[in-house]
C-alpha cells in the first residue's frame, strides 16, 4: 500500500515572543527562524520517519526549493511536487514562552492546485492505496471525489477547519483525525464524548481519532472505543505536534492494524515533537520513539 499525501508545503517564519501579540499591540521578538512546514509536509515527514512509504503531492514556488529537498532527504517520494510561478505558501508563527503558538497562513502555491494537476497525480494510484488530506490546498472536494472513484481509502485531517471542508463529500472519508476544536466545529458539541457520538451518527462507516491536548486522545469506530493518555514532556514548541501524531498514527495503524498500538506510538511521537523547536524539524524517527518508549 502506498500513501498519497496531497497537502501543503509552507515556509514557516517562526518568531519567539514573550506572549502572543494582542490586538493593537506591537512587540519585539527575541528570535526568528525559518523552518520547513505546512501541515501536508509535516505529515509526510512524520509518515516517512515512522517508516511508511509516502508520496507527497503538492505545489511550491521557486522560493520553495528547500521544501522539496527536505521531503526527499527524509525519504518522501517527491515526484508529484510541482513548482509553479507563484510564491510558496508561508506561515507567520508566534511561539510564546510556554511553547504555545499562533499562526497566520499565506496559502500561495498550495491554493493554485488545479484539476489537471490532480488528474495527473491520480494516474499512478489505485484501490490498494490510501489518500491523506488536510485543509490547506485548493481542489480538495475534487481530490476526494477522484480518490473515491479510484477506490483509495481516504483519511482526512480537517485542519485548519473552515467552511471549505463542507464543500467536500465527507461521507467518502474512511477515517477522520482531528483535535477537539475541529471536532466541536464539525459537530456543534463541546464534550469529547458528545463529539464522538455525533461523529458516529454523521459518519457511521468512518473511524475517528480525536486528540484532546493534555487529556490525551481517543480512537473510536462503531464498536470500539480506546483512550490514550499523553506522555508528559517539557514543552518547547507545540508547532507540528498534531501533524507528528497524525503521521505516526497512520503509519503504525496501516502497519499493525492495531488502533491501540497506533494511539500509543502517535502519543509518544507527539510528546517528543513538543519538546523540540520547529515543525517538520521536530518530528522524531520511529527508532527514537521506540527507544524513548523504553525510558518512560
Ligand atoms: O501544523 C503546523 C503547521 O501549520 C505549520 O508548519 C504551518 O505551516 C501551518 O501549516
Amino acid at each position: 500500500m502506498k500513501i498519497l499525501n496531497f497537502g501543503s508545503l509552507n515556509l514557516d517564519y517562526t518568531y519567539q515572543v514573550a506572549h502572543i501579540v494582542l490586538q493593537g499591540e506591537t512587540i519585539t521578538s527575541s528570535g526568528l527562524a525559518i523552518h520547513p512546514g505546512g501541515k501536508g509536509l509535516n505529515q509526510s515527514i512524520a509518515l516517512a520517519r515512522a517508516g511508511a512509504a509516502v508520496s507527497h503531492a503538492g505545489q511550491i514556488g521557486e522560493d520553495g526549493v528547500m521544501l522539496k529537498k527536505i521531503c526527499a532527504q527524509n525519504g518522501v517520494d517527491t515526484t508529484f511536487i510541482e513548482t509553479v510561478p507563484t510564491r510558496s505558501g508561508n506561515a507567520i508563527i508566534q511561539v510564546d514562552e510556554h511553547g504555545q503558538n499562533s499562526i497566520i497562513l499565506f496559502p500561495g502555491a498550495n491554493r493554485a492546485i488545479t484539476r489537471p494537476m490532480v488528474d495527473k497525480v491520480f494516474e499512478t494510484f489505485g484501490k490498494e492505496d490510501c489518500l491523506l488530506v488536510q485543509n490547506e490546498i485548493s481542489c480538495l472536494p475534487y481530490i476526494i471525489d477522484k480518490a473515491w472513484e479510484k477506490g483509495l481509502k481516504i483519511i482526512m485531517n480537517p485542519s485548519p477547519m473552515d467552511s471549505r471542508i463542507y464543500e467536500c463529500d465527507l461521507t467518502k472519508v474512511s477515517m477522520f483525525i482531528l483535535n477537539e476544536v475541529e471536532g466541536a466545529q464539525m459537530t456543534g458539541k463541546k464534550e469529547a464524548s458528545d463529539i464522538l457520538d455525533r461523529m458516529r451518527d454523521l459518519f457511521p462507516d468512518a473511524e475517528v481519532v480525536l486528540t484532546l491536548g493534555s487529556e490525551g486522545s481517543v480512537y473510536c469506530s462503531q464498536d470500539i472505543l480506546l483512550r490514550q493518555e499523553i506522555f508528559p514532556a517539557e514543552i518547547r514548541d507545540t508547532t507540528g505536534a498534531g501533524d507528528t501524531f497524525t503521521g505516526f498514527f497512520i503509519a503504525e495503524y496501516l502497519e499493525s492494524r492495531d488502533p491501540k498500538k497506533a494511539l500509543e506510538t502517535a502519543s509518544r511521537a507527539a510528546s517528543i515533537a513538543v519538546s523540540r523547536e520547529g515543525a517538520a524539524g521536530s518530528v522524531p524517527t520511529m527508532k527514537e520513539v521506540k527507544s524513548w518508549h523504553k525510558e518512560v
